[in-house]
């Protein structure tokens, strides 16, 4: 292949970061075919949606996606491929529903795709692979990176063992795996060669990392061996489920200086009853505790959360809890969600489904209310001088830079651009809902 023109790929990525994690290597496995990617989908040889499906709106981005992209396969045989958690669902019968799709691979089979496009390339087969294997994949196919970049994300296991009653995450990740920390450890010195400077550990519940490898070390020992190596600066790891949440863990903040003040730890409700129907496996009052240990023992320390409302048979008063809830922690952010039936999912098949208005109605309330906490939390930073990792130009004004603190708030500030990839001091002038504005320091 070496020397001949390198072919076009064109591709869009939906869902969390464990997805664009795999879109990275995806690009980089698709090297090996001569693949590079290209911004048009009008001049690609090949397109591919990674796909999400944790809620039917995400799924719907599929469909309505791939819709412009008939046209393209009419007039110029554009190969077009659909991957990810859809993909997982739905097999086969996507490439039943749409004739001009030519490739469905499930989330097991990443490291497949060098293999499946070619076969495509040659024989113009329709192929759909989407088999789970209690093997991982190998990891050279985890450890591909993308050139020059501040910060790298680490998928550090896949799959998830929760089965909480709403989510689909289960059945189209399979089974909770990790990898070994030996592995995971050498990509991560990798990257700090290569100049990248913060690494967020990826999982859908990091805190049993290891449960199923033999002999493999804990998760705040991980923690702490990444924290030993030279060039890494700051260490973030995402998700954590609460009932997983070991004192261990919050000491660890203490101890590896790298990881960064904030933990994403999702809450879904505040009441007792719908988070028992959720199957989360703890109540409101033990979620409240772990929250009280962290704010104690990691002083500052940012906390997000996720929340849905609108479960099956979440009443007025349930809602209210959920409300108290975060008016009793004071999150720095929250992602809030409309419940959204999913197939297979226990939830999808309970009676008592609450109705589109009401959940469209608890949504906002729930919005605004976080809105001013928000804002109020972000307005506390105005006047301290924060650590930010400058990632690069800001979107809106490309004299100034942008970065993120410790605590994961985006600041931006008027700076020389040579100064990206590098952590310093910057003066919070300015709070606003989702940013804060500063100026550097010396
Ligand atoms: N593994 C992570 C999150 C996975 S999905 C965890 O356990 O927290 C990300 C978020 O999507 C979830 O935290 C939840 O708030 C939301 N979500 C998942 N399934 C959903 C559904 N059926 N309807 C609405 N929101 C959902
Ligand atoms: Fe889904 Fe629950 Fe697993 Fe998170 S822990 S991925 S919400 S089943
Ligand atoms: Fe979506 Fe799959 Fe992630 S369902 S949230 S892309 S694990």
């Amino acid at each position: 292949m070496q020397g001949s023109k390198s072919k076009g790929l064109y591709l869009t990525t939906f869902g969390c970061q464990m997805n664009e994690k795999d879109s990275e290597r995806i690009v980089g496995l698709l090297k090996g075919l001569n693949y590079r990617l290209t911004d048009s989908a009008d001049k690609a040889d090949l397109i591919l949606i990674n796909t999400c499906s944790v809620r039917e709106k995400a799924e719907y981005k599929l469909y309505s996606t791939l819709g412009r992209y008939k046209r393209l396969k009419e007039q110029r045989g554009t190969i077009i491929g659909v991957g990810g958690c859809v993909a997982q669902q739905e097999g086969e019968r996507l490439l039943q529903r749409i004739p001009y799709l030519d490739l469905v691979f499930g989330t097991h089979n990443i490291h497949k795709l060098p293999e499946l496009v070619r076969e495509i390339e040659e024989k113009r087969l329709r192929i759909c692979k989407t088999e789970f294997y209690t093997e991982l994949e190998p990891d050279e196919s985890f450890a591909i990176d993308e050139g020059n970049k501040v910060k790298a994300y680490v998928s550090i296991m896949r799959g998830c063992d929760n089965f909480c009653s709403y989510c689909i995450v289960p059945y189209v990740r399979g089974r909770e795996m990790s990898r070994r920390s030996d592995a995971i450890l050498d990509e991560i010195r990798r990257l700090a060669e290569k100049g990248v400077k913060e690494v967020t550990l990826l999982g859908q519940n990091v805190n049993s990392y290891g449960k199923n490898l033999e002999g493999e070390i804990s998760f705040p020992e991980f923690l702490r061996r990444i924290g030993t190596i030279d060039g890494i600066e700051r260490i973030r790891f995402t998700t954590s489920h609460p009932k997983d949440l070991s004192d261990e863990l919050i000491y660890t903040f203490l101890e590896v200086d790298k990881l960064c003040n904030h933990i994403h730890l999702p809450v879904q409700s505040g009441s007792n009853r719908i988070l028992k129907a959720m199957k989360r496996r703890y109540t409101r009052e033990d979620y409240l505790r772990k929250v009280e240990k962290l704010k104690k023992v990691v002083p500052g320390i940012a906390i997000s959360t996720d929340c849905i409302v609108g479960f099956p048979g979440e009443r007025e008063e349930d809602f209210e809890d959920t409300l108290s809830l975060l008016k009793e922690v004071e999150f720095d952010s929250i992602f809030s969600f409309k419940f959204s039936p999913r197939p297979m999912t226990e939830a999808s098949k309970m009676g008592d489904q609450v109705p589109e208005e009401v959940k469209l109605r608890r949504l906002q309330v729930l919005q605004d209310l976080q809105k001013g906490i928000t804002l109020k939390k972000n307005r506390a930073l105005e006047g301290r001088v924060l650590k930010v990792l400058v990632e690069g130009k800001s979107k809106k004004d490309d004299r100034e830079l942008t970065g993120r603190t410790e605590c994961n708030r985006v600041v931006n500030f008027p700076a020389p651009e040579d100064l990206i990839g590098r952590i310093v001091e910057v003066r919070i002038e300015k709070a606003f809902a989702n940013s804060l504005k500063g100026s550097i320091i010396g």
